[in-house]
């Protein structure tokens, strides 16, 4: 009998613990450039795991943000600054001071591939740090991370143009199913609680 208890409960927190958010976002170029790819996001252990392809970018570094608008009908440059709900300078991903935006720099190697795999613990996928429905945006140059005596390098880390952006949307079941998923979850859990209370 405790052991069919306890198999349904775990069952009960594995349904729970799948349902982590997920949110996505399709990269599309500037115009002119040839920028294209996709990036994942995806809440973990480790905070939000941020990992996709990107083509078509210039060999080396290029500011990687989230900016604080989802509207990219004006090209890249109507997705506004840089999302950063604290109105506090621009820094590097591990800075202490930086914008919830500020997610620091993509690689491209020779060929304009940037494979992106990073952790980061300021953005979310839920709360007042949310990215959903914000912008993605690529920069034509290196982030600075706030440390140069650039004009700019305290707002925009001098990154330059914006190449390549996109909008980030939900990946995830409806916050309704989920809410349902919760609700079933705990009324499992109540079920398994009186059948213990009985059994004793
Ligand atoms: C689009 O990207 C190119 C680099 O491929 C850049 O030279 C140009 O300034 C960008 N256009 C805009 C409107 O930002
Ligand atoms: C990136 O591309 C590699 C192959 O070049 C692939 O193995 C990997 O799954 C891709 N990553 C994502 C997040 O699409
Ligand atoms: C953000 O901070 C700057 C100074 O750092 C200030 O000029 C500006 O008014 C602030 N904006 C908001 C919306 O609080
Ligand atoms: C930020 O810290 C992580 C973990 O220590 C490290 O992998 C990453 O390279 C750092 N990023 C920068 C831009 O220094």
């Amino acid at each position: 009998m405790y052991t069919i208890l306890e198999t349904l409960f775990v069952i009960g927190c594995v349904a729970f613990a799948s349902g982590e958010q997920q949110a996505v976002v399709k990269i599309v170029n500037n115009g002119t450039s040839k920028v294209d790819g996709v990036v994942y996001f995806k809440e973990s252990t480790n905070g939000i795991l941020v990992t996709g392809n990107i083509t078509g970018l210039t060999p080396g570094s290029h500011g990687f943000h989230v900016h604080a608008i989802g509207d990219i009908s004006g090209g890249c440059l109507t997705t506004g600054a840089h999302f950063n709900p604290k109105n506090v300078s621009h820094g590097g991903p591990n800075a202490t001071v930086r914008h919830v935006g500020d997610l620091g720099n993509i690689e491209a190697d020779e060929t304009g591939l940037a494979v992106i795999k990073i952790s980061d613990s300021i953005i979310a996928l839920s709360g007042e740090n949310s990215i959903i429905g914000r912008g993605i945006v690529i920069h034509e140059d290196p982030d600075d991370f706030g440390l140069t005596d650039a004009s700019d390098s305290k707002t925009t880390g001098h990154a330059g143009a914006r190449v390549g952006c996109g909008v980030i949307g939900t990946l995830s079941e409806s916050s309704s199913a989920n809410t349902v998923r919760s609700t079933i979850l705990v009324a499992w859990i109540l079920v398994v609680f009186a059948c213990l209370v009985r059994t004793l």
